[in-house]
């Protein structure tokens, strides 16, 4: 009996007996079995079918079951499944290419070459360790509010509550505040000032630290998972010269925010502002497999022209899963969606998200660019008192549980984190699909304004 045979009833049954589930505790769990795909929908065996607003993971950027992807997968598999890292493969070679080619697409040498890795986790633990031997030096900074991967080095770079029960982690990891002009830890009050003064805050966390002892600075190019926060103008730039004053690798963490999610190939190319590392997942194939890596800078990948480097992975630029990035690569051009994805934010994500802020008082702040948004709620727009406390779980979280389940009732999967819901369909999501699932938001949030107390 071939595992598509199993009753949906059966796969439930196994996974709660068998299946050890991420960031869970395990008696706790009700999952829900997911029986098909396509597009920006999925359904349950059950016939349930849901608008999916959270791309699964912020992942499936081309959408489920997009039919060139799995014709391009399944011509794979019959060339190659494969292959050890140490060979050449046409795929990973394709891959690469294409993949430093996004990255310089507005001109210039400036990244070279590419380490493939599983995911986003294994990127981040790589670029590390790659700025680490580059420099000489130890220490890595990051941000509070980010997330980095779940790996003990990535655990550590991460900022939210995740790396609480990990720690102390690796050694020589130090945090900072990143800008948020909305809950601003500098008393800010226009983005300017909130560049100015996050900048001024990094550069006395660099003085007293000690810059010469700092390798790196990562930063996930627009936070998200911890608030789909965008850097306000000049706030990368000004990290670059910091990094460039004191000769630490800036990092730019896209595995989120990469491969036309924010409007771009890559985030950072919105500001203009070239890193010396990008870390990759997710969107580079939408997760049809599993694929992550580092993009490499000139600079750092002469460092290891003639010098060893001390890492690798069985895995690293597996055949299949690079020749659906190959694959992804090319729909993104032929169909446009970087440029389809910038459309939705500009003229119908954005626009739209005011309205609902306009008509909804639970609506604290909306902010976001491309196919990348977050609607952050409050018990009060004068106070900005969260929805929810940070860190909610329990009777605490019950608010946020009643929206969920007001969205999910009406056919709508949504992205939540802590008090804010974030809009992230598919980045081929018709226009059409994306203002049906607004207006299913707008009726959700009644909800939340039910809490509302000023
Ligand atoms: C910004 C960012 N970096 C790294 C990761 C870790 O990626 P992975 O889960 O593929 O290891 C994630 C995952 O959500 C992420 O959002």
């Amino acid at each position: 009996m071939s595992a598509l045979d199993t009753r949906p009833e059966d796969a439930f049954a196994s996974d709660r007996q068998y299946v050890f589930h991420s960031w869970s505790a395990q008696g706790a769990l009700n999952p829900t079995v997911v029986a098909g795909a396509e597009g920006s929908y999925f359904w349950t065996a059950d016939g349930t079918r849901y608008r999916d607003f959270s791309s699964q993971l912020v992942n499936v950027n081309i959408g489920h079951q997009h039919p060139k992807m799995l014709e391009a997968i399944k011509a794979q598999v019959d060339r190659l499944c494969t292959v050890a890292p140490f060979h050449t493969n046409d795929a990973r070679s394709e891959a690469a290419r294409l993949i430093v080619e996004a990255a310089n697409q507005k001109g210039g040498e400036h990244f070279r070459q590419v380490f493939f890795t599983n995911g986003g986790a294994e990127a981040a633990e790589n670029a590390i360790r790659m700025a680490r031997l580059h420099t000489g030096r130890h220490k890595v900074l990051t941000t509070y509010r980010s997330y980095h991967g779940g790996t003990a080095g990535a655990i550590t770079l991460t900022g939210d509550p995740r790396r609480w029960p990990s720690e102390p982690g690796i050694p020589g990891t130090v945090k900072f505040w990143g800008p948020y002009p909305y809950r601003s830890a500098f008393h800010s009050t226009s983005e300017r000032e909130e560049a100015e003064r996050a900048l001024a805050h990094l550069a006395d966390v660099l003085m007293v630290e000690g810059p010469h002892t700092v390798a790196a600075i990562a930063l996930e190019t627009v936070v998200g998972t911890n608030g789909i926060l965008v850097p306000p103008p000049g706030y990368l730039a000004g990290v670059r010269a910091l990094c460039d004053q004191h000769g630490i690798v800036m990092i730019c963490d896209e595995v989120m925010a990469g491969f036309a999610r924010c409007g771009e190939w890559f985030a950072w190319q919105h500001w203009g502002v070239q890193p010396d590392l990008i870390c990759f997942a997710k969107g580079v194939n939408s997760g049809y497999l599993p694929l992550g890596g580092v993009v490499i800078s000139e600079a750092i990948a002469s460092t290891f022209k003639d010098r060893v480097y001390p890492g690798g992975l069985t895995y690293s630029g597996h055949p299949l899963a690079c020749a659906s990035a190959v694959a992804s690569i090319n729909i993104f051009k032929e169909e446009g969606i970087v440029e389809h994805a910038r459309m939705l934010g500009n003229d119908v994500i954005g626009p739209g998200l005011e309205k609902l802020q306009a008509n909804h008082p639970s609506v604290g702040d909306v902010r976001g660019l491309g196919v990348f948004w977050a609607i952050e709620l409050v018990r009060n727009r004068e106070t900005r008192e969260p929805y929810v406390p940070f860190n909610a779980a329990g009777a605490d979280n019950a608010p946020m549980v009643e929206f969920v389940g007001a969205c999910k009732q009406r056919g709508l999967w949504p992205f939540t984190h802590f008090n804010r819901t974030h809009v992230v369909p598919p980045c081929t999501a018709s226009v059409d699909e994306v203002e049906a699932g607004l207006a299913i938001l707008d009726e959700a949030l009644t909800v939340a304004d039910r809490y509302v107390t000023g």
